[in-house]
């Protein structure tokens, strides 16, 4: 995940922040945190421990995947990072959540991702309660 799903902006300030998530978080895993502000692992209950380092998309996700021995990496967000992830290409299968409610601001994931749609099968599922599901398979991997 990014800096700002961790936390709210300057958490690198307070050495107490454990991210939002209470005392065991819903990771269950190993789980790297993008900042410019490493900070030491810290090991929570239920065996998610948060890894902080600064490195390219491929180099953070070399370090996922040998922690993860095998098994599949999931990319969590934010839009920052998930954006950087595919423009680098080392997303496999992405599943967006549309909800219908017009923000009007923050962070676009798809700026810079012209051209995106072709290196995918997309699949799209309306759901009654209003949300779109987008389901994008690389077309290299399905
Ligand atoms: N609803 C949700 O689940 C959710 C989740 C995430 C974000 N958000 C919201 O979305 C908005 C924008 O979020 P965002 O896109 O900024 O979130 P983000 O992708 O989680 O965080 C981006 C930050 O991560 C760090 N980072 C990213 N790549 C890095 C790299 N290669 N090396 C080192 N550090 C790296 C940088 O922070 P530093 O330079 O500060 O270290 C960067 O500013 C915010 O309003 C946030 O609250 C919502």
């Amino acid at each position: 995940m990014g800096a700002n799903k961790f936390g709210p902006p300057g958490w690198q300030d307070d050495p107490q922040w454990r991210g939002w998530w209470g005392t065991n978080p819903p990771f269950h895993t190993p789980t790297f945190v993008l900042t410019h502000r490493p900070r030491p692992s810290i090991e929570m209950a239920g065996g998610t421990t948060f890894h902080f380092l600064a490195a390219s998309p491929s180099e953070a996700l070399d370090a996922a995947r040998a922690a993860a021995d095998g098994q599949d990496v999931r990319i969590g967000g934010g839009p920052t990072m998930v954006r950087d992830f595919l423009a680098a290409g080392l997303v496999d299968h992405m599943h967006v959540v549309q909800v219908p409610i017009l923000l009007g601001r923050g962070v676009r994931l798809w700026d810079g991702l012209e051209a995106l749609d072709e290196a995918y099968d997309i699949e799209t599922v309306s759901s009654p309660s209003g949300v779109t599901h987008l389901t994008f398979t690389h077309k290299v991997v399905s």
